[in-house]
């Protein structure tokens, strides 16, 4: 499995823009509705249901089987301007809290997967620490890399905390690994911090250096883990991935090997990260990797492939600013592997199921996203 990408563009078609009145439009209390009832008619009539419908049945099939299956929602990659320069990212913002608000049942807690702000300011980090605050469940939020090269992260942490911190829900261990410490690059070049935070913002520019974890976040996670017995359910969010994709736009993380010997000795890893703005699944040896939306733009897929068992999403339609962006939900097993539910604003959700990982993407094969039939 390791270091196996798959090259070539994506094959797959989402489908036709949603109509007006179909499920992409109506909010998500009134969709679980939905999708409970047009999934018991399927099954009723003995069709499998479509993919659309896929997180209701996963959840049943899980609590039938009186597994403590619980569910968190996720949010990431905002990258708010100032509300007057630039508003369209903060009402997508707006959107994902209005999404998660709205799930019935409430989540156990909603995540926020990092780069809030675009610049770091204070005014970009404040303004998305007053949306996300406004959601119901509980929430846990991460830092990326634009959250922080303005000010080092002095005012990220007024607002969240420390970045590196773990929990215990329902017998799953977690863990918030800071993972886009970089080499100072700014000093010997006499930058300014605004300097600093857009060399950092840019891709391709050959002056930063890759992201690391860092050796004191290492030495964290090995006391953190300590103790914990092979068979512990085990989530880490980060926010770069923890494997390396591709160097030049940072999709990278340098010390990934190191945080990857310290997970190799788990059953089972799940490792959920930000920053690549895509649907994107993977998996080394015992570490199952998924990827979560953005709300604010998709980046396209690394020049040189994918991993191969990322369900790859065609093309963002240029001319809709919220094609491929969402936010979405993560149906967490007894084992802690998951379900990961892609919520894209203007296509089908897309579930990429624990069983897919599992088997090395040989079974429970997400369908093709192209559901024109609903
Ligand atoms: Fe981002
Ligand atoms: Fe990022």
């Amino acid at each position: 499995m390791r270091n196996r990408f798959r090259s070539g563009e994506a094959e797959r078609s989402e489908g036709p823009r949603p109509r007006a009145g179909s499920p992409q439009t109506l909010d998500r209390r009134a969709f679980f509705k939905l999708s409970a009832a047009a999934a018991g008619a399927a099954l009723a009539n003995g069709l499998t249901p479509p993919q659309a419908f896929m997180p209701v049945q996963v959840a049943g099939a899980a609590e039938t089987a009186g597994a403590p299956a619980f569910r968190f929602a996720y949010i990431s990659d905002s990258h708010l301007y100032s509300r007057e320069l630039n508003d369209r990212f903060a009402r997508a913002l707006l959107r994902a809290v209005d999404d998660v608000n709205a799930m019935d049942p409430q989540p156990d807690f909603v995540f926020y997967g990092g780069d809030l702000a675009q610049l770091g300011q204070v005014h970009e980090l404040e303004l998305g620490a007053s949306i996300i605050r406004k959601v119901k469940a509980p929430l846990k939020v991460m830092v990326g890399e634009h959250d922080w090269y303005l000010d080092m992260g002095r005012r990220w942490r007024q607002l969240f905390g420390q970045p590196t911190y773990s929990w215990d829900h329902k017998g799953v261990h977690f863990v918030v690994l800071m993972s886009v410490l970089e080499r100072d690059f700014w000093t010997k070049r006499r930058m300014t911090p605004m300097e600093r935070m857009l060399t950092v913002a840019g891709l391709d520019n050959g002056v930063q250096s890759p992201f690391m974890v860092g050796r004191d976040n290492l030495e964290w996670l090995e006391r953190d883990l300590r103790g914990r017995p092979a068979n512990t359910p085990l989530i880490v969010f980060s926010h770069s991935p923890l494997y390396k994709l591709y160097k030049n736009w940072n999709f990278w993380t340098d010390d990934a090997e190191d945080v990857q010997a310290i997970l190799t000795r788990f059953d089972r890893v799940v490792v959920i990260h930000g920053h690549t703005h895509q649907m994107l699944t993977h998996r080394i040896g015992n570490i199952h990797f998924h990827g979560l939306l953005s709300t604010a733009w998709p980046w396209p897929y690394a020049p040189q492939g994918m991993p191969e068992l990322t369900v790859q999403m065609s093309r963002p339609d240029p001319f809709n600013p919220n094609d491929g962006c969402g936010d979405g939900e993560v149906l967490v097993h007894a084992d802690g592997l998951v379900d990961k539910v892609y919520n894209l604003w203007n296509r089908s959700p897309i579930t990429v199921a624990r069983g897919y990982t599992e088997s090395g993407g040989k079974e429970c094969v997400p369908p093709k996203p192209n559901r024109p039939g609903f």
